[in-house]
């Protein structure tokens, strides 16, 4: 990272106001540091959504909009998608590198030793109505970690925060799998540390006490997957949430509760949800035009969920990789004539052909194609956002620990265009009109 260029920033007249260093990263477009601009000229920028704005240096995730690009670490994401594994891309995000073997088993270990919860949040869970829906009780349940496990929530100790990182990344699927049991009416499966990750997290969402839980590999391959490339996302909303919580130095836990609750949105990771109740309010082929229509639509606040993305200009590279993966696994499951997955290809062919969708780059993301396979898998709606998050987590748990070691950090306090009332005289109610 260095600053070799400036740029200058002159009034009408052409006067100088001041000069702010351009600084370039290893990849992507350089930035204006405009870090001295109130101090130096009296403006302050405004951006909102921060459509040009990088707010953070960050090492992990490295993201082309342009041309559909996205690595973690340098690796491009349809190698670590199709050759790694989710805890190894794990450790790729929370250590900068792939793990050695012995690496990778030291770390698999530490993960499985967590996996456990308290045995009071059994309790807390309780308290929760049966048709909840899963994320409120995710949001709930990992935010109350911090009561539970107040022992690693020393922010400032570098010991602590990796402890809360494993307890994170092991404990969020047992939560999920909770959260889901609770909903049905089902006892909670305990984890089984003899397991991998994914399989972990499956038979704890699909098993019961009173008979043995058969895996389906192509399954538990498909989640792998769908857990690799929902694991980082750079800094997009529920990113940015935990980044701005954990600045005030708040504990990692209250911080993730905090990115589940931005992720929830439909704009955001809501979306896998929202894309099946979309395909399934249309139902058949012949409605599609008419949904495309109702998308183009300004008056109508409809929106075809599952495309377009503030950064993609272009397909999706998740998208194409799932696009895939649902066409393997409905084949595995004999369910590859899923009048769902044909409707869904066909609404995508006839929106990438208008004129509407062209012009504005909007392509098919991430949320587009991945409830098509939790579903064939057994997934209900309500928890594919949840499974968004277990995956999200590890990028959560990372972008924290790499704000929290940065010599840089200070909390996040944007400012604001004020156009509300200049001052006035207090009216006291006897004489307000
Ligand atoms: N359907 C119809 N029109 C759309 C859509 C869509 N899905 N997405 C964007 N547009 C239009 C939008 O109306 C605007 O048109 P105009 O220029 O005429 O005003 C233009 O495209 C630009 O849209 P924008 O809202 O300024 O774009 P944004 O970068 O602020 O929003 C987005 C990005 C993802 C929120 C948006 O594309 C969207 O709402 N998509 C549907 C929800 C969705 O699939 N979200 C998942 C995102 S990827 C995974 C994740 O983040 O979790």
């Amino acid at each position: 990272m260095g600053a070799n260029k400036k740029v200058y920033l002159v009034d009408e007249s052409g006067e100088r106001m001041c000069g702010l260093d351009v600084i370039e990263g290893t990849e992507g477009p350089p930035v204006i540091d405009i870090q001295k601009l109130y101090k130096e000229t009296g403006y302050f920028t405004y951006d909102p959504g921060f459509t040009s704005t990088a707010s953070c240096v960050s090492a992990l995730t490295y993201i082309d909009g342009e041309n559909g690009i996205l690595r973690h670490g340098g690796y491009a994401i349809e190698e670590l998608a199709e050759q790694s594994t989710f805890l190894e891309v794990s450790y790729l995000l929370l250590k900068g590198e792939l793990p050695t073997l012995e690496e990778k088993r030291d770390f698999e270990d530490m993960v499985l030793q967590h996996t456990m919860l308290h045995d009071q949040l059994q309790n807390f869970f309780r308290g929760f109505r049966r048709d909840a829906h899963p994320m409120s009780l995710l949001i709930g349940a990992t935010g109350a970690l911090s009561s539970f496990y107040h022992d690693s929530i020393n922010v400032n100790d570098e010991r602590s925060r990796e402890i809360s990182t494993y307890r994170v990344l092991a404990k969020m699927p047992t939560i999920a799998a909770m959260a889901f049991k609770y909903t049905k009416g089902e006892p909670f499966t305990y984890p089984d540390n003899g397991l991998g990750y994914v399989e972990n997290f499956q038979k704890m969402c699909f098993g019961l006490p009173v008979e043995e839980y058969k895996f389906i590999p192509e399954s538990v391959k498909a989640l792998e997957q769908i857990f690799i490339l929902h694991a980082d996302h750079e800094q997009n909303a529920s990113t940015s949430t935990v980044r701005t919580a954990g600045s005030s130095e708040a504990n990692p836990f209250g911080c993730v509760a905090a990115g589940i609750s931005s992720l929830w949105g439909p704009a955001h990771g809501g979306a896998n949800e929202a894309v099946l109740k979309m395909l399934d309010e249309i139902g058949t082929s012949s409605r599609i035009k008419e949904y495309i229509e109702k998308a183009k639509d300004k008056d109508d606040n409809f929106r075809l969920m599952g495309f377009g993305h503030r950064v993609y200009k272009n397909y999706d590279p998740r998208a194409s990789i799932l696009k895939g993966t649902c066409k393997e696994v409905l084949g595995a499951l004999g369910k590859d004539k899923e009048d769902l997955f044909v409707l869904a290809q066909e609404l995508e062919r006839i929106a990438l052909e208008d004129e509407y969708f062209v012009d504005r780059k909007l392509f098919p993301n991430v949320d587009f194609y991945s409830g098509i396979i939790l579903k064939a898998m057994g997934y209900p709606t309500s928890m594919f956002t949840v499974l968004f998050a277990v995956a999200r987590c590890v990028g959560w748990i990372a972008q924290w620990n790499e704000m929290m070691r940065d010599s840089d950090r200070r909390i996040s306090r944007p400012r604001q265009l004020y156009t509300g009332e200049r001052l006035r005289s207090f009216v006291s109610i006897e004489e307000r009109k």
